[in-house]
């Protein structure tokens, strides 16, 4: 029987604090900004566990959630309510960023024997940010990064080949000659080697600036269908997805664009994994 996939999710609340000892004050100031600020500042971390196995005859499961809850509580004892520069073992020569604690509690899970099956860990620093890690990527020393922007705007479904009949039974209530609008979320995936001076896979400065100029700027409170990327073709979420890859894909500054996600409406959402130049 092929694996299943087990995806446990916990929360834990530390501190923190981007400091590079290596680096003045002006440099870290200018490279981490507020979270330099000394002492530090606390997130309430999410940490999924994705475990995979093949299921057991007897139990009908691939490991026992009762137990896997009780393996992570043990192990955050060690980052639960600590500040994670002065109070852990773990962070003194390296930034505990969001890809530097999920790898650090990869090395930690992966220790214990229940962990045998560990496949993948996401922690999220909040909700548009979180770092995943894998063996494969362990093993290579890199992670990737996700970042969610948001931006609203109006769109029309409508394709100029077909009558207003095709159109209508294609498109349905997002045809219609009047525009309708989304609250749409941009999930911005960027993979590689974690930067050893900043903890970083990519610099996340300058991705906002990148994705602020390049994406939000363009289509925040607009419509869709006055861009000349949809001038004659329905500006649907994969198409969406597709154009904001090419529009990023040789910008980003460190790392690789690994996906992108677009998020219409809490039930639609899209990914497109591009080629790269
Ligand atoms: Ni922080």
């Amino acid at each position: 029987m092929s694996d299943v996939r087990v995806t446990k999710r916990i929360e834990f609340s530390s501190s923190h604090r981007y400091h590079n000892p290596a680096w003045g004050q002006a440099r870290n100031i200018a490279a981490f900004g507020a979270c330099n600020l000394s002492p530090g500042h606390g997130h309430n971390y999410l940490l999924e566990v994705t475990i995979a196995g093949a299921v057991s005859q007897d139990t009908g499961m691939v490991v026992n959630l009762f137990d896997l809850k009780q393996v992570l509580l043990d192990v955050l004892v060690g980052f639960d309510h600590k500040h994670l520069n002065l109070d852990t073992p773990y962070f003194s020569s390296r930034i505990p960023t969001t890809e530097n604690i999920a790898t650090v509690l990869w090395s930690v899970l992966v220790a214990r024997p229940e962990m045998a099956g560990l496949k993948k860990i996401r922690l999220y620093e909040e909700d548009d940010l979180y770092a995943e890690v894998t063996a494969q990527r362990i093993a290579g020393g890199t992670a990737v990064i996700t970042r969610r922007y948001h931006f609203s705007a109006a769109h029309r479904l409508h394709a100029d080949h077909l009558d207003a009949l095709d159109n209508q039974r294609l498109y349905g209530r997002c045809h219609g000659s009047s525009l309708h609008g989304h609250n749409y979320t941009v999930a911005v995936t960027v993979g590689g080697p974690i930067h050893p001076e900043t903890g970083m896979v990519t610099d996340l400065t300058v991705l906002d600036r990148l994705v602020r100029e390049t994406v939000l700027a363009r289509f925040d409170a607009r419509t869709l269908n006055d861009d000349p990327a949809f001038a004659r073709i329905a500006p649907t979420g994969e198409r969406l997805s597709k154009f904001i890859w090419d529009l990023l894909v040789k910008q980003i500054g460190e790392g690789q664009l690994e996906r992108i996600g677009i998020i219409e409406t809490p039930e639609s959402s899209f990914e497109y994994v591009g080629g790269r130049p």
